[in-house]
């Protein structure tokens, strides 16, 4: 898994040196390589969206390659987003470079920073160790639309932490904590842009962080403090250090460590006064089922939990309404495989590795007698017609079976073993 991790964050910054010129096109919105001035600290607490979500709630983690604008449309499908029993409660993207959409190669970025109105609340989460980059991009990802900044503290791939980004701000907090505000007053000045163009006040869209719970080693008690002082309106901890990358289970007792700090620590509010942090905390690390999400809530009280790798080749994760292995015949499930194929053709087609998909046919295609021989096929497959043509032959072949849920199939093949 960690190799995976290594060769598509590998895969995304090798994108980014790609610059196809854009001309100045957002050149007017801020200049490039100008200081970051002396903070403007929001006239309120600038908290957005996360204030209002009900604790307890479960959020799709970002990942590289994973959670594309295609995989993303499916979640909010299948996982019937913003109805009731519906979520995740929010999305993120795949992390994007601020230093990559503060050059003129910025065209091909925002095609991972592309969504629909059903995937909302969504946030954009960018990396970079430049605040002036990080001013000028979260005053775009503003003006985009979206209803949160990101800004990825946690990242252990080599060639993001040689730019000084991902889990290297863990090492220098004060640059970390320069970014933060960067971000911060990317997303004011737009909204004071806005509010003069329209008229109306318009509020500067949050921001929050995701990162470990240190270094080398556990380093809550210094480096927890130093990101909520930016007073940010999320923290979402993966519950490992960088050096652990994802080689050791996920320590959630430093979730509820980071809980208690937050519960004793103060902040500076608009008018300078010290008061309660409010900040949000969303804890990550190996839950693979929205039962788990919630016992991980109980034992460490934290406001929410956010699931990564367990969602892959289920975009009905987050409907807690829905049970796939009850709910959902194996026909279903392999025409959701293709609709989630053919999307992914349609949006990224031209720009990402068809290939990028297997590891969603992994995911689909696994818990029936059968599976294997059906999953291997899969993975021999260069294009999607193939892939059609290769599940509907296997739909013919299986005609009783893939009528069957996962369930039902397990007894199914009890049958036909006894037969
Ligand atoms: C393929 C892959 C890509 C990832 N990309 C990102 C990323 O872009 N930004 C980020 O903050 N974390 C990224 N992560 C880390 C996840 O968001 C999450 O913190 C980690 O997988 C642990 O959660 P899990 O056990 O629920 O998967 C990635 C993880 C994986 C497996």
């Amino acid at each position: 898994m960690i190799q995976t991790i290594r060769v598509l964050y590998k895969r995304y910054s090798d994108a980014l040196l790609k610059s196809t010129a854009l001309g100045g096109f957002f050149a007017r919105r801020i200049k490039l390589g100008s200081g970051v001035s002396r903070p403007q600290i929001p006239p309120h607490d600038n908290h957005g969206f996360w204030k209002d979500l009900p604790k307890g709630f479960c959020v799709l983690a970002p990942m590289a390659d994973v959670t594309d604008v295609a995989f993303r449309r499916m979640i909010a499908k299948y996982s019937r987003m913003g109805a009731q029993g519906g979520g995740p409660a929010v999305m993120w993207t795949e992390f994007v470079s601020a230093d990559g959409l503060a050059s003129k190669g910025r065209e091909v970025l925002l095609r991972d920073l592309a969504f629909t109105e059903n995937e909302r609340p969504i946030v954009a989460q960018l990396f970079t160790s430049k605040p002036e980059n990080m001013k000028f991009a979260a005053h775009l990802v503003a003006s985009l639309g979206f209803d949160g900044i990101d800004i990825n503290m946690g990242c252990p791939d080599k060639s993001i932490e040689k730019q000084g980004s991902g889990a290297a701000h863990i090492k220098n907090p004060e640059l970390a904590q320069k970014v933060i505000r960067a971000a911060q007053e990317g997303a004011l000045e737009y909204a004071q842009e806005k509010s003069k163009e329209t008229g109306t006040t318009v509020e500067p869209i949050p921001v929050s962080v995701k990162t470990r719970v240190g270094y080398n080693k556990v380093e809550l008690e210094t480096w927890i403090p130093k990101i909520l002082d930016m007073n940010i309106a999320n923290l979402t901890i993966h519950a490992r250090t960088r050096k652990e990358m994802s080689n050791v289970p996920a320590r959630w007792e430093h979730v509820a460590r980071s809980l208690e700090i937050r519960n004793n620590h103060k902040v500076r509010n608009a008018q300078g006064e010290l008061v309660q942090c409010t900040t949000r905390i969303i804890g990550n690390g190996d839950v693979t089922s929205l039962a788990q999400a919630h016992d991980k809530i109980k034992q460490t009280g934290c406001d929410g939990v956010m699931i990564g790798r367990g969602i892959f080749g289920s975009p009905w994760f987050f409907d807690s309404a829905f049970n796939a292995e009850h709910d959902l015949t194996i026909r279903r499930r392999l025409e959701i495989m293709l609709e989630h194929t053919r999307l992914f053709m349609e949006l990224l087609g031209d720009i990402k590795n068809f290939a990028l998909m297997k590891k969603h046919y992994k995911a689909y295609v696994h818990g029936w007698h059968g599976a294997k021989e059906l999953r291997i096929k899969l993975m021999e497959a260069q294009s999607v017609q193939e892939i059609e043509g290769i599940v509907a032959e296997y739909c013919v072949n299986e005609k009783d079976l893939v009528e069957c849920t996962l369930a039902r199939a397990q007894h199914h093949t009890h049958i036909m073993l006894n037969k």
